[in-house]
């Protein structure tokens, strides 16, 4: 039997109860498959930074590429530890150092849920993020700190090879997609990035000819996503860009509560990354009120992208049987709690 090791990093706050309620289910799935996921829980959060000074050991990064897998809830305790060292130093180090370029996040409705927009247009929008590099580059810094002369500066680094990958990666799903890819810029405004990203995207475009592209500003394309989902496919956007779009999508399937994500490293392999795009929500931690499904849909990602594609699909099928029943957390307008919408999903397998 084919086992694979999965590293576990529950984190903080709700990321901590979306995984204690999904993980049996992934178990479940993996059992009706015959393969095992063999899970190893690591502390690495801000309860661990409070206790060793660190959010994960030095060699943290190295640990995980023995991994097949890293399932990641959420991390973030804001009112204790500083986002900018507990995101910084963790999540977004993991995503940099595993060199996990490309962030993959669906969006759509699940089966029996309507969202915020009640309309019957299609929405299934794919977006790929740029995951490493661009404005999340922690290049710049600040002068005359607390003067009246302070300047802070971020510097966005966009290479050739980031851009190109990720815009190659958005063109092969376009491909096994509709066809249709986006390229989201603010070329009208930001004249050396974003130029370099619109004129990449012609060069790559060149070798897709069957893909059919559309450049968008991304106020634009932010209103669109509201407007005419029903036009929008694959949607390709820098790493700033694609978390602001990636929130939107999450808010038309239902809320944070829904959207999963894959972090994944399209030129050398190696382990990715799957998680919810939410956080660690401290305004509902300790009250079983966290919706469980984004957490159980990364979980699919993961199955999906270690090559179980069965289980992958068995997942998302169950997932749906349990929307589609009514089943939801409070925030779906239901009232299960977190574990009981998992367990509803479990029973649906
Ligand atoms: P958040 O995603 O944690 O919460 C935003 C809102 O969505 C809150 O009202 C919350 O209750 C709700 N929500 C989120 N997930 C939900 C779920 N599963 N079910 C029901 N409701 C849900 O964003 P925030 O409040 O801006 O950030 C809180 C902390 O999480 C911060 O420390 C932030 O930096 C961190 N954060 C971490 C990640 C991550 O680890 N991937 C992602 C985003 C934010
Ligand atoms: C996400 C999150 C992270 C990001 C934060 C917590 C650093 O918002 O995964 O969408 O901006 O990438
Ligand atoms: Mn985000």
């Amino acid at each position: 039997m084919k086992n694979y090791r999965i590293a576990l990093l529950p984190g903080d706050g709700i990321g901590t109860e979306v995984m204690e309620a999904a993980w049996p289910v992934l178990q479940a799935v993996a059992d009706q498959q015959d393969f095992g996921l063999v899970g190893d829980c690591l502390p690495w959060s801000c309860d661990y930074y409070l206790e060793h000074g660190v959010m994960m050991p030095p060699d943290g990064v190295e640990q995980l590429r023995a991994f097949d897998a890293i399932y990641l809830g959420a991390v973030g305790l804001p009112e204790t530890v500083p986002d900018h060292v507990s995101l910084r130093e963790l999540l977004l180090a993991i995503r940099q150092g595993l060199d996990l370029s490309v962030n993959e996040r669906p969006h759509r409705l699940l089966a029996g849920v309507t969202g915020p927009l009640r309309t019957d247009k299609a929405f299934d929008i794919l977006c790929i993020r740029e995951n490493t590099e661009g404005e999340y580059s922690g290049a710049g810094g600040r002068v005359h700190q607390g003067g009246d002369l302070e300047v802070a500066v971020e510097t966005s680094i966009f290479t050739r090879a980031g851009v190109e990958r990720v815009l190659r990666y958005g063109f092969e799903r376009a491909r096994l997609r509709s066809g249709k890819l986006a390229s989201v810029t603010k070329s009208n405004a930001q004249r050396h990035s974003m130029v370099f990203w619109d004129e990449m995207t012609d060069r790559v475009a060149a070798d897709y000819p069957d893909v059919q592209v559309t450049r968008y500003h991304v106020d634009a394309i932010a209103a669109r996503m509201i407007t005419h989902p029903e036009t929008l496919d694959v949607v390709v956007a820098s790493n700033l860009f694609g978390d602001i779009l990636t929130d939107i999508g999450a808010a038309i399937q239902g809320g944070l509560g829904f959207a999963a994500s894959a972090n994944i490293n399209p030129v050398s392999g190696g382990p990715g990354m799957f998680e919810p795009v939410h956080g660690s929500a401290p305004d509902i931690v300790g009250k079983g009120l966290a919706n469980p499904l984004a957490t159980l849909w990364a979980g699919a990602l993961m199955l999906q992208h270690l090559g179980e594609a069965a289980a992958a699909k068995n997942l998302m099928t169950a997932i749906e049987k349990a929307t589609a029943s009514g089943a939801g957390t409070p925030d779906m307008g239901g009232s299960l709690s977190t574990a009981q919408l998992a367990q509803a999903v479990q029973a649906a397998l």
